[in-house]
């Protein structure tokens, strides 16, 4: 099957930094698959760059970029824009990115469907307020009246989602979507995710940081660590035979209910995620790495294990380490 979504080695550079390096993902129609990984580790970044929005002066490379089995890797902002918002689309943590103060909810709306199809401005309304009403917005005639100041957080982010399925995209991306919500309408934007994909077919690339919404979502999930993909593998498999160290580390930092106060923040791996300048060889989490040696600092090859299971270490499948005792 072609995948809806396949990338293959992205690397982005920004100024001096090795912002991705050498990324490879795919996502299928229907599937949701999980990008996860600490602060500044490149998941951003990667996700702009699928979507043709980097920040000016990032250089992107890869060997494969393709949407719907067609190479984009060289399309131009024009063949970008006619995507963008139409067949894949991006909601963010913060709707005010996609939303503009200015105009009202409605004219938002009908404005990127009649960019992208030939519909009169009332067709073009009709269909906000039928997608308002789908993310679970009451009296949507009026909403489509008010500016995004006049909605509250959980509003905007449900127009947001609503904006971004004006023309039934195949792709959705979204960055860390809940993030900024509190705990019940996280809840519920996530089920109207999953509700929409199950009835649209939807390929999801989510991005988050929270493996509890992980382990409720994903069908599949990427770690990522300094720009790059260290472990990739179909959700249950990863949770209950995790390979890299980082993602064995990540996992013993989910809280566990009862025993860590709410707002506390994450019990964490010691250190940070160091910045990538190019030309950086050999694993970039060593200096972090209970199971470090030597080896470490050359090169290793990518480890397989059954078909659909990778990850990236110098120690072999079922390593038994100091940090399982
Ligand atoms: N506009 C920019 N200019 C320069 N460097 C940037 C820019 N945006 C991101 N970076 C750098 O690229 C790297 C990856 O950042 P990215 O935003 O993708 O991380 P992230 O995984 O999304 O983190 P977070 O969880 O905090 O959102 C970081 O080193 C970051 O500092
Ligand atoms: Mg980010």
């Amino acid at each position: 099957m072609t995948a809806l979504l396949e990338v293959q080695d992205l690397r982005v550079t920004i100024g001096s930094t090795a912002a991705v390096r050498g990324t490879s993902l795919a996502v299928d129609k229907g599937e949701t698959h999980c990008l996860v990984g600490e602060s500044g580790c490149g998941k951003s970044i990667s996700a702009l760059s699928i979507m043709g929005l980097l920040p000016k002066g990032s250089v992107r490379e890869t060997r494969a970029l393709r949407f719907a089995g067609e190479e984009i890797g060289g399309h131009g902002e024009r063949e970008m824009e006619h995507l963008r918002g139409n067949r894949m689309a991006m909601i963010f943590q913060e709707p005010m990115t996609s939303l503009n103060p200015a105009y009202t909810v409605g004219s938002q709306m009908t404005e990127v469907l009649r960019r992208h199809r030939p519909v009169t401005r009332a067709a073009a309304v009709d269909r906000a307020a039928e997608l308002l009403a789908r993310v679970g917005i009451t009296a949507p005639g009026l909403r489509l009246g008010q500016f995004p100041h006049q909605l509250s957080g959980g509003l905007r982010q449900r127009v947001m989602i609503a904006m971004a399925l004006m023309c039934d995209p195949e792709l959705l991306i979204a960055d860390e979507p809940t993030t900024a919500l509190d705990v019940t309408v996280q809840a519920q934007i996530l089920r109207l995710l999953a509700e929409l994909q199950k009835d649209l077919g939807l390929g999801i690339l989510l991005i988050t940081h929270d493996l509890g919404i992980v382990a409720r979502v994903a069908d599949r999930v990427s770690v990522m660590y300094a720009g790059e993909v260290v472990e990739s593998a179909p959700t249950a498999e990863l949770f209950a035979a995790p390979e890299h160290p980082y993602t064995r580390g990540l996992l013993t930092c989910v809280p566990v209910p009862g025993k860590v106060k709410r707002d506390e923040p994450l019990g964490s791996i010691p250190g940070v995620v160091p910045r990538m300048q190019p030309g950086f060889t050999g694993c970039a989490f060593r200096d972090r790495c209970p199971e470090v040696t030597a080896a470490c600092s050359g090169s290793f090859p990518r480890r397989t294990i059954g078909n659909d299971h990778q990850f990236l270490c110098t120690l072999e499948p079922g390593w038994v380490g100091s940090a399982a005792a």
